[in-house]
């Protein structure tokens, strides 16, 4: 257990919003079936904005509103499966452009939809041994460059955003656990590393629906253990945002309980890394984070790779 709190969150969206209707002008696919499957209504693709400028974007944003001294900042993590460049790290790019000192570690992971999550398992022990008190998680995602619009079962689901959280050394609990179960068949993106025709994502959308939600249900109930807490006690469950479907499954088996799992897939699809920090600040946005309360964020993609954690607001 390392202490960390959330000080402010920050987020960036594409200018440019895609309905399902207009993505069924180019795909085989229909509004109504993407919402029953998927509760997605529209998702934001970059055109002039880039991975980098939207982590950079939320980055600013965030630190702007906790009004600290940047020369704090000790840490700069980008979780994205989808980075700016080979190298250098998209998270050299945000301590550029945020004029940060020097004397700060920022590099990249990806963890694909589980990197927020695994930035903060990261950064919390690190933060404990740092003169500096701050750290900055960002997520951030340029999917539409790499999904296939040939493949209706996949392309309809993602979408492209950033979102950070400026995170303090604290003496507030955190409870944090990760998970790697490697499986390149279900889900994977051949990049960099293949001919043009096999670049683009692949999904096994059945085989990931059955992964995310034992994920979801595992990540919860270990970290409830690990923090010797129960449901009961829980606030609010924030989940990686993959399909309405998945989060609805797992929240009916909690029903009992009064924690509200957020959803806001409707407007974003999913976002990947990015989907859990863009959540975190619309909420915080939204009036939903109240001081005192227990927030249970479990985040789960390819690798397969999931993660939870449970922190106090
Ligand atoms: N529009 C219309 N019809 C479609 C579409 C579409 N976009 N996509 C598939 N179909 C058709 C199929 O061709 C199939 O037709 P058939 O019965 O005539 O053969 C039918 O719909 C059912 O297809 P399924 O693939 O079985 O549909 P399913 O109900 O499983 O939904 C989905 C597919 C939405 C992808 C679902 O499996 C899913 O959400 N899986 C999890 C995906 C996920 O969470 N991925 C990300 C997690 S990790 C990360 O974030 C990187």
């Amino acid at each position: 257990m390392q202490g960390i709190e959330i000080i402010a969150t920050g987020r960036s969206l594409p200018a440019r919003s895609v309905t399902n209707q207009e993505l069924s002008k180019i795909v085989d696919t229909s509004d109504q079936w993407i919402r029953t499957r998927t509760g997605i209504g529209s998702r934001y693709y970059c055109e002039e904005e880039t991975t980098a400028s939207m982590a950079i974007e939320a980055a600013k944003k965030a630190v702007q509103k906790a009004k600290i001294n940047k020369q704090e900042i000790g840490i700069v993590v980008v979780a994205t499966t989808t980075p700016e460049y080979a190298f250098p790290s998209t998270a050299c790019l945000v301590q550029q452009a945020l004029e940060l000192p020097e004397e700060v570690m920022a590099f990249d992971i990806n963890a694909a939809c589980a990197g927020f999550l695994y930035g903060l398992g990261i950064i919390a022990p690190m933060l404990q041994n740092s003169r500096k008190p701050y750290a900055l998680v960002i997520g951030s995602e340029h999917l539409s460059k790499i999904v296939n619009y040939k493949d209706r079962g996949s392309c309809i689901l993602f979408g492209d955003g950033a979102g950070a959280a400026l995170i303090k050394k604290s003496e507030k609990d955190f409870y944090h656990k990760g998970y790697t179960r490697g499986n390149k068949e279900c889900l994977y993106c051949n990049g960099l590393s293949s001919k043009k025709e096999d670049f683009y994502l692949h999904m096994e959308g059945n085989q990931v629906f059955r992964f995310a939600v034992s994920a979801i249900e595992e990540g919860i109930e270990s970290v409830l253990k690990e923090a010797k807490l129960t449901m009961e006690e829980v606030d609010i469950v924030l989940c990686h945002q993959a399909n309405g479907r998945i989060i609805s499954h797992v929240e009916k088996k909690y029903k009992e309980y009064p924690a509200l799992f957020y959803k806001n897939i409707e407007f974003y699809g999913n976002t990947s890394a990015a989907s859990i920090p863009i959540a975190l600040d619309e909420m915080e946005e939204k009036g939903l984070l109240k001081e005192g309360q227990k927030l249970l964020m479990v985040g789960f993609g390819a690798g397969f790779t999931w993660s939870s954690c449970l922190l106090t607001i």
